[in-house]
């Protein structure tokens, strides 16, 4: 039987982040000492106040920001060391994003977007738009492929960057509040795709949300206060 850290597909070790304000050169610390291991399958959210680090935590969790001081562990790999470019690959073929705003590129059309971490993978355009088709039909975007971002609803567009952030098969899933500006029948949809790809392939996923109902259907909660994170039993 594996313990909880050699079995975890992510893992923070005493993580500490700081900004430098450049006004009055008064250093700003964020993140303090956050301790966090995610298992295979495992949903995990983070709750916490505005501004109190959460987005900052997620970004260093999926390796878009580096920590001040502390070690991230991506299996047995410290990406905490890694260089800009190895990290890069990483992310693109493991880690998937949903942010708050969708952050699609909007001179693209739908399918293009899903399509562009395959792209930069190397997969072949045929592969990439058969399985950008799997994905948006099943996201309920099957007429949907040829539109802009612009001409898609908060609900669809959300859609359409849960597609982009599965394309690689990712084996977690970083979640920024990904619900925080639709209504209640597009969050539903959203959540329910969510925890049925869990089950379905086995991915990790860690949400970030300040609503209690979603929180409530995770496996772990965490609280993020000052600087540290508390499970809550
Ligand atoms: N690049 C940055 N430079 C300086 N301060 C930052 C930077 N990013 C975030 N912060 C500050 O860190 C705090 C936490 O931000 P954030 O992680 O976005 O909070 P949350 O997602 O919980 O609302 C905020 O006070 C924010 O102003
Ligand atoms: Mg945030």
């Amino acid at each position: 039987m594996m313990n909880e850290e050699e079995s975890s597909v992510l893992r923070c070790n005493h993580i500490q982040k700081s900004f430098n304000t450049d006004s009055d050169q008064k250093t700003l610390e964020i993140l303090t000492d956050i301790n966090i291991s995610i298992q295979p399958k495992e949903i995990c959210a983070i709750i916490g106040s505005s501004g109190c680090g959460k987005s900052t935590l997620l970004h260093i969790m999926g390796g878009l920001d580096k920590p001040s001081a502390g070690e991230v562990w991506w299996h047995d790999e410290p990406i905490h060391k890694y260089k800009t470019e190895k990290l890069a690959e990483l992310r693109n073929q493991n880690i998937g994003f949903v942010f708050q705003f969708h952050h699609l590129l909007p001179e693209f059309t739908a399918i293009e977007n899903v399509m562009m971490p395959a792209f930069i993978k190397g997969v072949s355009q045929k592969e990439a738009h058969k399985k950008a088709s799997n994905l948006l039909n099943r996201f309920g975007l099957g007429s949907r492929f040829e539109h802009r971002p612009s001409q898609l609803s908060g609900g669809e567009q959300q859609r359409v960057s849960m597609a982009r952030a599965l394309m690689n098969n990712p084996s977690i899933i970083l979640a920024d509040e990904p619900t925080g500006n639709l209504d209640e029948k597009n969050t539903e949809l959203i959540l329910s795709l969510l925890f049925e790809l869990r089950e379905e392939e086995g991915i990790s996923i860690v949400l970030i949300t300040h609503e209690k109902e979603i929180a409530d259907r995770c496996n772990t909660v965490y609280t993020l206060q000052n600087g540290i994170l508390e499970k809550a039993d």
